[in-house]
């Protein structure tokens, strides 16, 4: 008999990325097989986000062209999950509008999900199932991992910094960490079975460890991983800069496999939008971690998520963020326009910065961003880096594509070239997002991974 198929959208951050490989894993172990063409699906599941109010109307109109296929073909099962859902007003709203969905689930309940398709499928009605708390974190769950190179690698849950404009704590929980010994073996398994990187995974990862009996930090963590798991890189996102010390920049400088780069996220370089924020820091003390790790870690490479347009920010307030931007000099930058997320304290705070503003304010920072992203990597131009190939390039298959220790994408042109080599590559060129390299013939460190497609 033909196997059942299922196709699976993920929207969001690396959170639900890895959640869709639980999800695939359990769908694996039921016997389904991903399909690519949602129209022949049996099963379509959309993994949603809810950081941005745009996404949720983006999501509620895949869903009503959903509908179309489901009228043509009513045995096709649609689930909906993630943050988007977790919250219940939402989900309600959803189901009233799209009453022909299956299933709806939250963030906190997916070990539950093969017992959930199950009752979906025995009923006539949708059904919807939320847990307001997380629980326990659960272990063991099946894991479907495509890439073969790199993994995610969850070391907290949740949230509970509450910054002013961000859901995630509602949606995600109060933070809980996993045990040492439960994120090693499954490191160490990853190893084995080959991967080259692991990226430890938390909102906030400094504070990992705070809720566990042993006494153990994140620093701590990093060290065992790196000394201890047998891989060969291990990078970890986000970092918050209020819980940045000066310990995590040592382990990261007597690191081994530890990546040189940090996503410390700013948001805004002024100390008043930064208090609305409640992010906890000053501009001061943000500029002084850098510092510190720069001291520690010369070349590390350092990038940054911003906000602009916060409710409040005033002209003055704009001028000092791209005063910080300046000073700091980051390699990368994830810009965003602050959006007014209905659920969160700074969608009811006055003084909403209207768009036109946002708008000419963002371009004002990405050009600024844009320069220094480009003068970072020119300072590559000639210099021989390590470069993980990921495979081919995603905008030209002609390409190979790799990730330097610090983050960078890096294309260049190889023949007998496998995803997962460590190579030497000599930067020949720099762009404002991306590296041209070539192999270093000498250096070569290949191992048996085929190029997908090869
Ligand atoms: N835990 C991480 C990531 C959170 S979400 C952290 O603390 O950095 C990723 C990014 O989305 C945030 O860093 C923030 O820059 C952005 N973001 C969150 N809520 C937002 C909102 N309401 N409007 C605009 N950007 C937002
Ligand atoms: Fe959101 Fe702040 Fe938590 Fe990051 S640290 S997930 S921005 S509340
Ligand atoms: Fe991530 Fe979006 Fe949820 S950013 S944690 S998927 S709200």
């Amino acid at each position: 008999m033909a196997k059942k198929k299922y196709s699976l959208t993920v929207f969001g951050c690396q959170m639900n990325e890895r959640d869709a490989e639980t999800l695939k894993g359990f769908l694996e172990e039921l016997g389904y097989e991903e399909t690519a063409e949602t129209e022949n699906a049996d099963l379509v599941i959309i993994n949603t986000c809810a950081v941005r109010q745009k996404a949720e109307d983006k999501v509620f109109a895949q869903i009503g062209r959903l509908g179309k296929l489901k009228k043509a073909r009513p045995e096709m099962m649609i689930a909906i999950c993630g943050c988007m859902v977790q919250q219940e007003v939402v989900a309600r709203k959803l189901i009233k509008k799209h009453p022909f969905v299956d299933l709806v689930f939250g963030t906190h309940n997916i070990a539950a999900f093969p017992a959930l398709l199950q009752r979906a499928t025995e009923s006539s009605e949708p059904l919807l199932d939320l847990w307001d708390e997380a629980g326990d974190v659960v272990e063991g769950l099946p894991v479907s991992r495509k890439d073969g190179v790199r993994a995610w690698v969850n070391i907290t849950y949740g949230c509970n910094n509450f910054c002013a404009y961000c859901i995630v704590p509602y949606v995600r929980g109060r933070e809980r960490s996993r045990h040492p010994a439960e994120i090693m073996d499954e490191i160490s398994n990853l190893a084995r079975q080959g991967y080259q990187e692991v990226t430890l995974l938390g909102q906030n990862v400094n504070s990992y460890g705070k809720d566990l009996i042993e006494q153990i930090d994140f620093s701590d963590l990093l060290q065992r991983v790196d000394r201890e798991s047998g891989i060969n890189r291990v990078r970890f996102m986000t970092s918050h800069p209020r819980d940045w010390n000066e310990k995590l920049a040592r382990v990261i400088a007597d690191g081994i496999n530890i990546c040189e780069h940090v996503h410390l996220p700013i948001q805004s370089g002024s100390n008043r939008i930064l208090t609305l924020m409640n992010r906890g820091y000053s501009r001061e003390h943000y500029q002084e971690q850098v510092q510190v790790l720069r001291r520690y870690v010369p070349n590390c490479a350092i990038s940054t998520d911003l906000i602009v347009g916060f409710p409040g920010e005033t002209e003055a307030d704009f001028l000092v963020t791209l005063e910080v931007v300046e000073q700091v000099s980051f390699d990368a930058a994830f810009t965003f326009l602050y959006s007014q997320r209905s659920g969160t304290p700074a969608a009811k705070m006055p003084a909403q910065i209207n768009s036109e503003v946002k708008k000419e304010r963002f371009q004002r920072l990405l050009e600024i961003q844009n320069k220094h992203s480009l003068r970072h990597n020119q300072q590559l131009i000639g210099k021989t880096v390590e470069v993980l190939v990921e495979g081919r390039s995603k905008t030209n298959p002609d390409v190979l594509s790799g990730r330097t220790r610090g983050g960078k994408t890096v294309n260049f042109v190889g023949e007998g070239v496998f995803a997962g080599d460590l190579l030497q590559v000599e930067i020949s060129e720099a762009k404002t997002w991306s590296l041209l390299g070539r192999i270093n013939v000498e250096n070569r460190n290949a191992n048996d991974k085929a190029v997908q497609g090869d």
